[in-house]
């Protein structure tokens, strides 16, 4: 073999041998892509999932995750009516109990014999249907006249 032969024959190796290395380069960037990319998305998805599922709950935007559904406060929970004292505790106790927004306080008789006079189907009507700064039923529509009619007797009850 001449030199120039072996020239060329190691030329043509070796200039094969950067090809091949290159063809195996993009291959291998082709299935990186491939395989890597999807997985990827797998993960965020998992860590996403995880992450609401371990958030603290008023966290959650509930609105837009149809799977998690919002627990439905105690008192619309329970089938019978509840008694005046549960709803009163739920519901009432907020601000009359601390007297906020200028509500009459439990337990507090000068704040209520003024409005008393007025007739307790008075007092019933306004709580169920709101009056001042106080919401109808106490802001939760759910109840029923009956079971406000229950609190505000357990109200009275504990103001006499
Ligand atoms: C957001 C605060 C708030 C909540 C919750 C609330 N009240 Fe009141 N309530 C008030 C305020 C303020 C008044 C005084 C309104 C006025 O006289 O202008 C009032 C007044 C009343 C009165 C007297 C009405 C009258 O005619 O003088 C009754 C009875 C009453 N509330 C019952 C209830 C009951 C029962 C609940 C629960 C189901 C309740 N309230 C929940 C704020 C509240």
């Amino acid at each position: 073999m001449t030199d120039g032969q072996f020239y060329k024959i190691f030329g043509i190796l070796t200039v094969g041998i950067i090809i091949i290395a290159i063809i195996i380069a993009i291959l291998a960037n082709v299935f990186a892509s491939y395989s890597f990319h999807p997985s990827n998305q797998y993960k965020t998805e998992i860590e996403n999932s995880e992450q609401i599922r371990t958030e603290p709950e008023g966290k959650i935007n509930l609105a837009s995750n149809p799977t998690i559904k919002q627990e439905a406060p105690i008192v619309v929970a329970s089938s019978g009516p509840i008694s005046g004292k549960d709803i009163y505790n739920n519901v009432c106790m907020s601000c009359h109990t601390s007297g906020a927004a200028g509500a009459p306080m439990i337990g507090n008789s000068s704040q209520w014999t003024d409005r008393l006079s007025k007739g307790k189907d008075t007092l019933y009507a306004n709580a169920i249907n709101g009056i001042g700064v106080m919401p109808a039923k106490g802001g939760l529509s759910s109840l029923t006249d009956e079971e406000v009619r229950a609190a505000v007797d357990y109200l009275l009850d504990e103001s006499n």
